[in-house]
């Protein structure tokens, strides 16, 4: 028996302490975070005693160590001190991405848990997907050649960009991060780890132009539901969020507790000028990109390209791989992969009709915690996201933000 604390008991915090508690190995010792409700909703998901919660990440760090990992997933700007605390405390760690706000914060991170020989999984979910899994056993496997190039388009989706990225906890890269390192680590992880080769070279563009007071409609109010505008407008959070609306899905994140099915209680919950997700999505302090594209160059000439985008009527990530031999074209929203020896026979497989469990990031979320709990264990484990795995993918973030801002020059790594 193993067990485990949390800080940051929020979407994702809660997340692995179901997914951790689920397995019957594992019993959750200690839960922090900033926010007494969702210390309540600790000890209504998992019974833990109330005298083991913390609302004071001072306090929870001053009492010790507390469990033998701890799952860290309070928002970004706080990884990387919470980071080197935990590790001196003792912990072995579950450590939410992005890593930290610059590579060198990455390496002192990566330095210390070596120093310390303590764990360190990154929560890079997708390599544990079975729909990115098929692929790499699929290029690794050597039929279709070699990897000359590869394309993945981020397809964020319009209300999912307006719900997280422009009214919700990572609009503003100041309070939180840039979106090539807050939505994109994980796509330049996946093209690094395919690619299987060092990144040398970056180069990108992108901005915001949509979600911006220019586009507001005309007469328009900065709450939806004082809105002339309200009933044309698809971003009216009054219908998003209800039953059957786009985003009700996303409701969990919105510190509303109530049920996701309640028409009357939603609407009710959005008329609250201090309900950040009411407000108009042109006139909030969101700067980050709606777009972006990257180029990047790896070892041996290899390429690839990285596309962004917030205007796609699907949440979903497209990637085609162009070997020496053939491509694989992949859609992980359906879930369907196509290979293709050149002059060859197209095989097409559907990921989900020979394997169960693949919601969250089509499966990855569960068993990226699968792993890290064998690890712990001591038991047999792939260990595919430990920390040292995940610097190269990072500096990649952080080259691409940095070319982007200086006009799309090339950035060498
Ligand atoms: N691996 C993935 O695919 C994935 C997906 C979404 C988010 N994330 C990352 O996970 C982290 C959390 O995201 P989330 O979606 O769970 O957000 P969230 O807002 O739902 O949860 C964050 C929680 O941290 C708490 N918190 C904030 N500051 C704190 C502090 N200083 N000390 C203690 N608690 C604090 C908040 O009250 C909240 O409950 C972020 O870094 C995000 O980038 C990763």
């Amino acid at each position: 028996m193993k067990t485990y604390a949390v800080i940051g008991y929020g979407g994702r915090g809660s997340l692995y302490a179901r997914l951790l508690n689920g397995r019957g190995d594992f019993t959750l010792t200690a839960v922090c975070d900033i926010n007494p409700d969702k210390l309540d909703k600790a000890v209504r998901d998992t019974g833990i005693s109330r005298d083991k919660t913390f609302t004071d990440p001072e306090k929870f760090f001053a009492a010790g160590k507390q469990a033998d990992a701890l799952v860290l997933s309070t928002m970004d700007r706080t990884h990387y001190a919470y980071a080197i605390r935990a590790l001196n405390s003792g912990y072995d760690l579950l450590l939410e991405k992005p890593i930290a706000e610059s590579a060198e914060e990455c390496r002192a991170i990566y330095e210390l848990c070596r120093k310390l020989n303590r764990k360190v999984e990154v929560c890079h979910v997708l390599r544990y997907s079975p729909f990115y899994a098929l692929i790499k056993q699929k290029i690794d496997g050597g039929e279709l050649g070699k990897v000359v190039t590869v394309t993945q388009t981020e397809n964020v989706g319009w209300y999912h960009q307006a719900h997280s990225f422009v009214r919700g906890n990572w609009g503003n890269s100041e309070k939180s991060s840039p979106m090539i390192l807050q939505k994109c680590c994980h796509d330049m992880d996946i093209l690094y780890y395919l690619i299987g080769k060092d990144c040398k070279a970056v180069s990108s563009f992108g901005s915001l132009t949509y979600f911006t007071r220019d586009n507001a409609p005309e007469g328009s109010a900065d709450y939806c539901f004082m809105c002339p505008c309200a009933d044309e407008c698809i971003f009216n959070c009054m219908n998003l969020y209800k039953k059957s609306g786009a985003a009700n899905g996303f409701l969990f994140l919105t510190d509303y507790y109530g049920d996701a099915d309640d028409n009357a209680a939603i609407e009710r919950h959005f008329s609250d000028k201090n309900n950040r997700f009411a407000r108009c999505v042109y006139k909030c302090d969101n700067d980050v990109v709606d777009h972006q594209v990257t180029n990047l160059l790896f070892d041996d000439g290899v390429t690839a390209q990285l596309t962004m985008t917030a205007f796609s009527a699907e949440i979903t990530r497209v990637i085609k791989v162009h070997l020496t031999k053939g491509e694989i074209v992949g859609d992980m929203g359906t879930n369907t992969l196509t290979f293709t020896p050149f002059g060859g026979e197209k095989e097409v497989v559907d990921v989900s009709a020979f394997t169960a469990g693949l919601a969250g990031h089509g499966g990855g979320d569960a068993r990226l915690v699968d792993d890290f709990a064998a690890l712990l264990e001591g038991k047999d484990a792939q260990i595919l996201t430990d920390i040292g795995k995940s610097l190269m993918s990072h500096q990649m973030c952080y080259a691409a933000e940095e070319s982007r801002r200086n006009g799309g020059k090339t950035v060498l790594l």
